[in-house]
């Protein structure tokens, strides 16, 4: 047995013991960590990535081939790399809603119809309206011309109302305004309404609240 000091304390070493390496254990202790902490790191990068709804992601899209349900537009993704791909289930905010209200019964002068739990509008538009509807994750625009408006203002984020009797989108907390189409009328909001891409198979509407499209901004 002898006496060595590390770090300033006295610290007894057994006769014939490997020397001691001051501070290795701790050393060891923290890389472990660090490359546990980076490989979760990692893993949850993958799902952050590729999550909320892989039919919002045009790379995950790519990677994971779908299986198209043809009666609803809906697609499945399989398992991949040992991770459940983390599936936002329709009729949620952030999945797909498919509305009970089919494509051809919206007309052209309708007040938008709110869907409160995906926090959108569908409203139908004229083809030579200033705002058209956006493209799908397969690039598609639905010949419904349906356009669906998130509801959340661009300005800071409050829940827009549609005023009947001015035929205008009016945030209750500035002032912003915007046409039936979602087009910026006025206010402090810097763009448009946002849109959720609209999907139209055989009449069904199938609206996807997590592909969000941003609005154009005004000049
Ligand atoms: S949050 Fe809508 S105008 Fe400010």
């Amino acid at each position: 047995m002898s006496v060595r000091y590390n770090a300033g304390r006295r610290v007894q070493v057994a006769a014939g013991a490997a020397p001691a390496t001051p501070g290795s254990s701790r050393r060891e202790f923290l890389a472990y960590a660090l490359a546990g902490s980076a490989a979760l790191f990692t893993a949850g990068g993958i799902v952050t990535l590729t999550s909320p709804d892989p039919t919002s992601d045009l790379l995950v899209g790519k990677l994971l081939p779908a299986t198209l349900n043809a009666a609803t537009g809906a697609k499945s993704y399989p398992i991949s790399g040992g991770f459940a791909y983390p599936r936002i289930p329709a009729g949620t905010f952030g999945g797909a809603f498919t509305l009970t209200q089919p494509a051809s019964s919206f007309k052209i002068d309708d007040a938008p119809v709110l869907i409160a739990d995906g926090k959108f509008y569908v409203v139908k538009v004229a083809p030579d309206a200033s705002v058209q509807p956006a493209p799908n994750a397969d690039g598609l625009v639905n010949t419904a011309n349906l356009i669906a408006i998130y509801q959340v203002c661009t300005h800071l984020g409050c829940l827009v109302p549609y005023i009947v009797s001015e035929k205008r989108f009016i945030c209750p907390c500035h002032g912003s305004t915007f046409e039936r189409n979602s087009q910026y009328v006025r206010g402090p909001a810097p763009r448009n309404l946002d849109q959720f891409p609209v999907t139209v198979v055989n009449d069904l509407v199938i609206v996807n609240t997590g592909q969000r499209v941003v609005g154009y901004e005004h000049a």
